[in-house]
């Protein structure tokens, strides 16, 4: 069974061809990144315009490359929640007009579902039930994934996210919009322990984060050192931040699988892409004796792939949509 996936959330138009959830036959994405990088983040209204002008282009390549035509695409999936309003729009239009002209039925994908199925793309030995930890620019969820298609958030950020964070705090020493990659490269160079930062916890739940205290911590130490005309070792600050929020991530998610008796932990997410958070995951699931899944690196950010091989799980299960589909900003998983 072949599914067409679409995604247009944030920046990236993209579309992919998956047959039975699993092997990838095209992954097509068109980045906006350097047209938002001016600005230091996204602007909405210029993601929309871009995923309106792309998205035809970017579908059409995806069939290409796949060696497909319509006729041998089964259904047709698509991120309709949570992201940019706006930006959801242009691919759930997009989507609707297909099933509608090519009379394929029309699959609904949770942006984070489609995450967590990133790994199932490079690990056919991955299979609910099992614990996993979402990590993006916009969400921190632990997360258990029982079946496919049903999901249990046990822990979520109460402020900021952590890629939030890597970016803010990149942002503040300078680095281009997302922050989070540039973080990761001068952390390889740098001494973790030159600039102690807090790991805050939360209260009212072990298994929560929250991330806005440290982002501030750091912003705090720049602007204190250009107040003193002292300089910051960007690659020591970028070092302690990194093992910082690995350590939190960590953390909480061997805490949980402990607790809950997970013996398989997977990360997903534009920052399970960060070195310092798989070689922390890769360290303590070793130690524990516990089965570390982690995606392609092509697979941790925003994919259309990863969208694709939920909607093969979401279409096996049942979930239909019809053309009255709508976009939502904001959607808790559980809901979707
Ligand atoms: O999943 P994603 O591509 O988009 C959202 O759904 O939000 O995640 C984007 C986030 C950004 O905050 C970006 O800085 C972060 O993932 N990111 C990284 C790395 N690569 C991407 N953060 C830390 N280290 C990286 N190597
Ligand atoms: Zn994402």
């Amino acid at each position: 069974m072949k599914i067409l996936g679409i995604e247009s959330s944030c920046d990236e138009t993209a579309a992919s061809v998956c047959e039975d959830g699993k092997i990838i036959l095209s992954s097509v994405i068109s980045t906006q990144i350097e047209e938002h990088r001016k600005f230091g983040g996204v602007v909405p209204e210029i993601a929309s315009r871009r995923h309106c002008e792309n998205i035809l282009g970017v579908v059409q390549k995806a069939l290409y490359d796949a060696n497909c035509t319509s006729d041998d695409i089964d259904a047709i999936a698509v991120t309709y929640a949570p992201g940019l309003i706006g930006a959801l729009l242009v691919g759930v239009s997009f989507a609707k007009a297909l099933a509608m002209a090519w009379k394929k039925p029309l699959v609904p994908v949770h942006h984070l579902a489609g995450h967590i199925a990133s790994n199932y793309i490079s690990h056919s030995d991955l299979k609910p039930p099992y614990l996993c930890l979402v990590a993006s620019g916009g969400h921190s969820h632990i997360v258990e994934v029982c079946d496919y298609t049903k999901f249990n958030v046990i822990g979520r950020t109460r402020d900021d996210a952590a890629g939030e964070c890597f970016d803010k705090a990149a942002r503040v020493m300078g680095f281009p919009y997302p922050g989070g990659v540039w973080v990761d490269k001068a952390a390889q160079q740098g001494d973790a322990d030159r600039y102690p930062l807090p790991n805050p916890k939360v209260s009212t739940s072990e298994y929560d984060f929250s991330f806005s205290g440290l982002k501030t911590a750091v912003v705090n130490i720049v602007h204190n050192a250009a107040q003193k005309g002292t300089e910051i070792n960007k690659n020591d600050l970028c070092a302690s931040l990194q093992s910082t929020i690995a350590s939190i991530l960590t953390q909480r998610t061997m805490l949980a699988a402990r607790n809950l008796n997970y013996e398989r932990i997977a990360v997903a997410g534009g920052v399970s892409a960060n070195s310092g958070i798989r070689a922390s995951f890769e360290k303590v699931c070793r130690l524990e004796n516990k089965q570390l899944f982690l995606p392609e690196l092509k697979y941790c950010g925003d994919n259309a792939a990863m969208i694709a091989c939920q909607g093969y799980y979401e279409y096996i299960s049942g979930k239909r949509a019809d053309l009255s589909l709508n976009a939502y900003a904001t959607m808790p998983l559980e809901d979707n």
